[in-house]
């Protein structure tokens, strides 16, 4: 049976980046965020700009009173039906920060999905009340879904995603590149950089939305790091390659530290094992960072994880200079709350704020 409104659907989801891209905007600024290819070099430095005087205008008490009072009169929805911790926390903390109420839910289970409402329907509904939307789902197209329900609806409401399925989680890159670029921001920047990604890279979302940011920089050089059965998928190989992006995978992840600047950990995503049938192993010794590995790593490299982490990183490895995650995370709260604001049109009010 015909259904014009899946037709439609299907119709968009075909189209190519470029078009989508195009939809998620408005008025030439980032309206949706859905996928990591919607940043260029210019909004990248401009919400890494933004970021840094937030985090230094809120350190006084005049600024943090004029964060709040910015976006008193929005309200956000967090919808995570995934597990979450730190791109929930900071999301509901960047709201916080900005004066934002926030409602939320965790769990299908407690919505009328239960009843049988469709996830549309209950984006739609989300939309009756609030002004912002957060989504963490584990399907691939859910975020992108909304947008184009919210969209084409008499109620346009942005969409922000907090990482769906295997494929995505563009805030995570923008909160990464921040990471990177305050850490080697007296060594040239990202530029020139060797970034080696170590661990689950063939189902890992975080490395493959960062991946596609590093065509914004000159000169990168990429290292993917990974048990045979991990490697990182074709699609962004080629992607790479198009770019003219220099890369190599490597199974020793001891012989490519010494030429890292940045070495991202992440862990063995498992959960997806039974999608793909059988059991991996949950820890690869040869893909982590002890004491022993840190010895050989350059002086001004940066350990990185978007967490949470088991034990590809050694506890002993957070007293080191070199263990940027914990700011990482941190970072991660900032550049939300910098990405809201500008997303309401208010950043220009921030950046005129002397400090
Ligand atoms: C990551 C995720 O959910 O993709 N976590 C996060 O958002 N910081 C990484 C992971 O779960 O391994």
């Amino acid at each position: 049976m015909n259904n014009p409104y899946q037709e439609a659907w299907e119709a968009f989801n075909r189209q190519d980046l470029d078009a989508k891209v195009d939809f998620y905007n408005r008025d030439g600024r980032l309206f949706d965020v859905i996928v990591s290819q919607q940043f260029d070099r210019e909004i990248l430095d401009h919400l890494c700009k933004l970021t840094t005087h937030m985090r230094l205008l809120h350190k006084t008490e005049r600024g943090a009173d004029l964060i709040q009072s910015l976006l008193r009169h929005k309200r956000a929805m967090l919808y995570f039906v995934q597990p979450s911790t730190r791109t929930f926390l900071s999301f509901l903390n960047a709201c916080q920060i900005l004066g934002m109420d926030t409602s939320e839910i965790r769990d299908t289970a407690t919505s009328s999905e239960v009843k049988g409402e469709s996830p549309e329907d209950t984006i739609r509904t989300f939309s009756s009340y609030v002004d912002l939307i957060i989504t963490r789902h584990p399907g691939k197209d859910f975020s992108e879904k909304c947008a184009w329900v919210l969209n084409n609806s008499n109620r346009p409401t942005p969409v922000l995603n907090g990482g769906s399925g295997q494929e995505q989680h563009p805030t995570q890159a923008l909160l990464d590149i921040y990471t990177l670029q305050r850490s080697f921001e007296d060594q040239g920047g990202i530029d020139g950089k060797t970034i080696t990604f170590v661990g689950d890279l063939k189902r890992g979302r975080t490395v493959r939305s960062l991946t596609h940011l590093m065509k914004n920089y000159r000169d990168v050089r990429i290292i993917f790091a990974s048990p045979e059965k991990f490697r990182m998928r074709d699609d962004i190989k080629e992607f790479l390659d198009r770019q003219q992006i220099s890369f190599k995978e490597s199974d020793s992840f001891r012989e490519v530290i010494p030429e890292s600047d940045a070495i991202y950990m992440t862990r063995i995503q498992d959960e997806h094992d039974d999608a793909e049938g059988g059991k991996s192993e949950r820890f690869y010794r040869e893909f982590s960072i002890g004491l022993p590995e840190l010895e050989l790593m350059k002086k001004d490299a940066i350990i990185m994880h978007p967490l949470p982490r088991r034990n590809e990183i050694d506890v002993n490895v957070d007293a080191d200079s070199r263990a940027m995650y914990w700011r990482q995370e941190r970072n991660g709260m900032w550049m939300r709350a910098a990405l809201i604001t500008y997303i309401f049109h208010k950043d220009e009010i921030v950046l005129g704020e002397s400090l």
